[in-house]
């Protein structure tokens, strides 16, 4: 399995990947997928956008994006990861992870966060892998398939 660059030959699958995420689970808050244009605009973003790549197939993608738009918050990094139905619990997840975690630190990013909706094992145990601490958890901030959903706060400092 190959961990490169995402391309724009990519983005249909990657958007596939994120819109049954949308749509039948809860690790986005989102409740639809998202037009390619928007995938197109992370793609040419100033972040890094890493798919896995299994014989020709994407089977998932990690990128990363601004915390918050204020200055101060300029070496700060958000990041997120996904790996298709099929293809999970395979260090596929870990893979794009370290290598997303490792393009940022060579950026000089000081700290990475994650928010993860729960439950959500195996998201814990990736970013718990990948050196990320609990910061806490905001109770009941998402509401979807019929249930409020928390979230966790993870951080680690890169620098
Ligand atoms: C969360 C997700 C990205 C993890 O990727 P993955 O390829 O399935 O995970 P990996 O096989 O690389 O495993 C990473 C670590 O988590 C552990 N893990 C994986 N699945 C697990 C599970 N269901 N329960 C507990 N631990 C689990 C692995 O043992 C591994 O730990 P280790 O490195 O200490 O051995 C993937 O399951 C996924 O895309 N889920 C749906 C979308 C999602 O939740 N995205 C995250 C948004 S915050």
């Amino acid at each position: 399995m190959d961990i490169r660059r995402a391309l724009p030959a990519d983005l249909p699958a990657v958007a596939a990947i994120y819109e049954r995420e949308a749509r039948e689970g809860h690790a986005t808050f989102d409740v639809e997928g998202r037009p390619l244009e928007a995938w197109r605009e992370r793609l040419v973003s100033d972040d890094h956008f890493l798919v896995a790549d299994r014989d020709g197939v994407v089977v998932g993608y990690a990128t990363s994006g601004p915390y918050r738009p204020k200055p101060a918050y300029g070496r700060t990094r958000e990041t997120t990861v996904y790996v298709a139905a099929g293809h999970q619990g395979l260090g596929t997840g870990r893979r794009l992870y370290d290598a997303l975690l490792a393009l940022l630190a060579e950026d000089g990013v000081h700290v990475v966060v994650a928010a993860v909706a729960q439950p959500n094992d195996a998201s814990m145990a990736l970013h718990r892998a990948c050196g990320f601490e609990v910061v806490g958890t905001m109770r009941e901030v998402g509401r979807k398939h019929d249930r409020w959903v928390d979230l966790v706060w993870l951080q680690r400092l890169l620098g």
